[in-house]
């Protein structure tokens, strides 16, 4: 049985470790890469901690089967747009998809969303990714039209989605 909980201040080490699974499994789905990311100091996973652990700031959710997380979400502040929030970092274990546990990821965001009173909540989906863009369509984020590439140089394209709250 699945269950959801936030990372807690003192796991920067589990972030690492997820982040990097994550970006080593679905490599063409995330901005940051592998390369880049294995090789941050310490500091970079504790700064990043803190940004998703301190009151009022981001937010990282954790599924999990019994105490193994199998999968996370990130709840963004958009300090750009105000009562925007975004969604980061989507991700599921291989061997735990397609049985509820992205979608009981994202309703944790949008419902850290609705307590941050956010008008609404926007992300960027790879653009002919199924799963990912099914799993957003089927809980009501819709396309803004947006576009852009995934990073610099990249030939993979991302289309902006959004939900209003
Ligand atoms: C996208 C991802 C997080 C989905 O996680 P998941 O736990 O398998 O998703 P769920 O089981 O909660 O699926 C919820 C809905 O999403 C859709 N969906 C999920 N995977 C799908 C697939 N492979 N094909 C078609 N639809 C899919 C379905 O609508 C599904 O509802 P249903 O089971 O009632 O049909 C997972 O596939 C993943 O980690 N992919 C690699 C990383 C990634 O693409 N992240 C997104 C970056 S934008």
């Amino acid at each position: 049985m699945c269950s959801t909980r936030r990372l807690e201040p003192h796991e920067s080490g589990l972030l690492r470790k997820l982040r990097l699974r994550a970006l080593q499994d679905a490599p063409g789905s995330f901005r940051d890469t592998y390369a880049d990311l294995v090789v941050r100091p310490s500091s970079y996973w504790e700064d990043l901690t803190r940004s998703v652990t301190q009151p009022g700031r981001n937010v990282m959710f954790l599924a999990c089967e019994g105490d193994q997380p199998v999968g996370s979400a990130f709840g963004l502040v958009d300090h750009a747009q105000a009562r925007t929030g975004r969604v980061g970092g989507m991700w599921v274990d291989p061997r735990w998809r397609r049985q509820g546990i992205g979608e009981g990821l994202l309703q944790e965001v949008i419902r850290w969303a609705g307590e941050r009173d956010f008008g609404c909540l926007r992300l960027w989906c790879v653009a002919d990714e199924v799963a990912s863009g099914s799993l957003y369509r089927k809980v009501g984020f819709k396309e803004t039209g947006g576009q852009q590439l995934l990073s610099e140089g990249s030939a993979i394209c991302v289309a902006e989605m959004e939900l209003q709250l």
